[in-house]
């Protein structure tokens, strides 16, 4: 992941990276670094840990950079060595005039290590960025030109990077390059800047251009020049940036994931804003770009995703199954991307992803669309590299989303399903139209009844701290809410680091009740429905192995009390949309043990937000 900022400007060039990798930060956060040109020298700085620490670093070294007019910063997510200072970027060659700054894999480095080590080179760090630096240094040794350096240098890597390098004897310039990897110029007047993506950059400019894959920029104050990856000159395309200094502030919320949590009534009236009326009008999906017969004729959908998009997919293909009756298949980008998959044109694939950016989502949709598939991306991102391969595009349109744990983003990529699913099942008439009304008229409902939950959760935080020091955690679910156990599991793990799983409540007596004591919480998830009793069944086997019980219900059963030692109870929702209402407190509950633990709940340690490694 990481993020790389550069600036060439009059400014302050220090505060302007700095600010950039502040606005970066979601991407990693384990150590940071800049370079910069001051006083006809190259001058690296690097911190381990939170960029805290390198700011402080400047501030103590501002005397030195004071003069800079370019520069480069890194803030890193380690992929190739330990977080370390030593491992920061920036990195640099044998006599130190070159500096780069990289985001992404480099994936033949260790040949092109020996190789470069042959030739004399000095490896100073484990990562595979070093190498870039060598070897770019290397093509200048022969050309004496950093752009046609960087063109030769990047002709012979393998792998994804985003690139920014600078170099002591070629005043005030940046070359920036990517392939498979996010990179923008932000075009400014009489400045201009490269980033990992528009937050690091909008408070600047918000104008952009977004680089292509082996495309070169060469930055200079009044310039920019764009060249192909055969040197031919290009024309760049400058774009209108479609955000707004974005103030990102907590609202008085402890953590940005509490206040991102409470937003989320609003994440669902702003996705149904424009797209569903009343309950009896049809719904409004103009984003899906498939004509009616085509959708009327889909016979089968497969979804790509990771981490908690995958569980908001895992929803999707329940109530697509359910409400449409097509096939759909659901699997981990990961996995889907190095085995034989079955596409064509008949299916549509659908990638979910809230950055728009994780690198095993990307290429699975890039696949997929080589076969002829057509492609719906659901992403909170419309900016995004996927969102530039959709052939439909769902914004999720969520806000940003600052902290690492996904909360508000997942909320909007189950509304998304939801809609997608009601509009194929008005197109297709394959569900019961009053049944499709009252679905309808239960989400509209749904914003009202989470912003009545949230103005109560004594209870979570007193369960929370009941159960903090647990060191396992189990939930438990069927059915819709299988995915809903995932998540929760998935939210408890990321910022609390408790060992927690999700099962499917009647795989319990197929291995994991052996695990069962006094020790180990079992958290069932009981929306009524379909599955209630049957749940009810499976956490009865729990208690019989002492296990310690919660209940997460919207049922009002007073028995309940007797079986469970907790029992959190939430409105009463329509079961297939009883997803959306149960996660909520699932997220406060990871909130507060992580919380009540004193974990960095928002930056949460080894995660970063966008994950643009393989
Ligand atoms: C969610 O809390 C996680 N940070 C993580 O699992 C995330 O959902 C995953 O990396 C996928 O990211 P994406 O939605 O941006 O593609």
């Amino acid at each position: 992941m990481c993020g790389i900022v550069g600036y060439v400007g009059k400014k302050n060039v220090a505060e302007i990276l700095t600010g950039g990798l502040s606005a970066l930060e979601y991407r990693g956060y384990d150590s940071s670094g800049v370079a910069v040109l001051a006083d006809g020298k190259t001058k690296i700085y690097k911190a381990e840990g939170k960029l805290q620490n390198l700011k402080d670093l400047l501030k103590e070294k501002q005397d030195e950079i004071i003069t800079a007019q370019v520069g480069i910063g890194h803030i890193r997510w380690a992929t190739h060595g330990i977080p370390n200072e030593v491992n920061a970027h920036p990195h640099t060659c044998n006599c130190g005039k070159l500096a780069v700054v990289h985001n992404g894999i480099i994936e033949n480095y260790k040949e092109l290590r020996e190789q470069l080590e042959a030739k004399g080179c000095v490896f100073k760090s484990q990562t595979d960025t070093e190498t870039v630096a060598h070897l770019v240094a290397q093509k200048y040794g022969e050309t004496q030109d950093l752009k046609e350096a960087v063109r030769l240098a990047t002709s012979e890597l393998e792998g994804a990077y985003a690139l920014c390098i600078i170099h002591q004897d070629v005043e005030n310039t940046i070359v920036a390059t990517k392939r498979n990897a996010p990179l923008l110029i932000g075009v400014g007047e009489g400045e201009n800047f490269a980033a990992s993506d528009v937050p690091a950059i909008i408070e600047h400019t918000k104008r952009a251009i977004y680089l292509n894959d082996n495309q070169i920029a060469v930055l200079k104050p009044n310039s920019i020049e764009l060249f192909d990856e055969n040197n031919n000159k290009i024309e760049p395309k400058v774009e209108l940036l479609p955000w707004e200094p974005i103030a990102l502030s907590k609202m008085g919320y402890k953590h940005f994931m509490l206040k991102e949590i409470h937003e989320q009534p609003d994440v669902i009236r702003n996705f149904l804003s424009g797209k569903l009326h009343t309950a009896n009008e049809t719904t409004k999906l103009d984003e899906v770009k498939l004509d009616k017969n085509t959708l009327k004729n889909l016979n089968r959908i497969q979804v790509v995703a990771c981490g908690t998009s995958l569980h908001a997919a895992m929803v999707g293909k329940y109530i697509i199954e359910e409400l449409c009756e097509i096939p759909v298949d659901v699997e981990a980008s990961s996995e889907y991307i190095y085995r034989k998959t079955v596409t064509d044109e008949h299916t549509l694939v659908i990638g979910v992803s809230q950055s728009g950016e994780t690198a095993d989502t990307l290429t699975a949709i890039k696949q997929s669309k080589a076969r002829g598939s057509h492609i719906l991306i659901i992403t909170n991102r419309p900016d995004s590299a996927m969102a530039r391969e959709a052939d439909s595009l769902i914004p999720v349109n969520a806000g940003i989303e600052v902290s690492v744990a996904a909360t508000k983003s997942y909320v909007a990529q189950l509304m998304a399903f939801y809609l997608l699913a009601i509009h194929l099942a008005e197109i297709k008439g394959s569900y019961d139209n009053s049944a499709l009304t009252e679905l309808k008229n239960e989400l509209m409902l749904l914003p009202q009844k989470i912003e009545l939950f949230l103005t109560k959760t004594d209870k979570i935080q007193k369960c929370s701290r009941m159960y903090s020091s647990s060191k396992n955690f189990i939930f438990i679910a069927r059915g819709i809410n299988y995915a809903t156990a995932l998540e929760g599991a998935l939210k408890l793990k990321e910022i609390s680091y408790i060992n927690a799983t999700g099962y499917p409540a009647g795989e319990l007596k197929h291995g994991p009740i052996a695990m069962l004591d006094e020790t180990l919480p079992v958290l069932s998830i009981m929306m009524k429905g379909k599955v209630y009793e049957k749940i009810l069944s499976n956490a009865q086997e729990s208690k019989a192995r002492n296990a310690r019980m919660i209940a997460l219900t919207d049922s009002t059963d007073e028995k309940l009390d007797e079986i469970f030692d907790y029992v959190l109870n939430v409105p009463s929702v329509h079961e297939l949309i009883s997803p959306i209402m149960a996660i909520i407190p699932l997220q406060l509950l990871a909130y507060y043990i992580a919380e009540f633990l004193g974990k960095d709940v928002d930056q949460p340690r080894n995660l970063a937000k966008s994950v643009t490694v393989e």
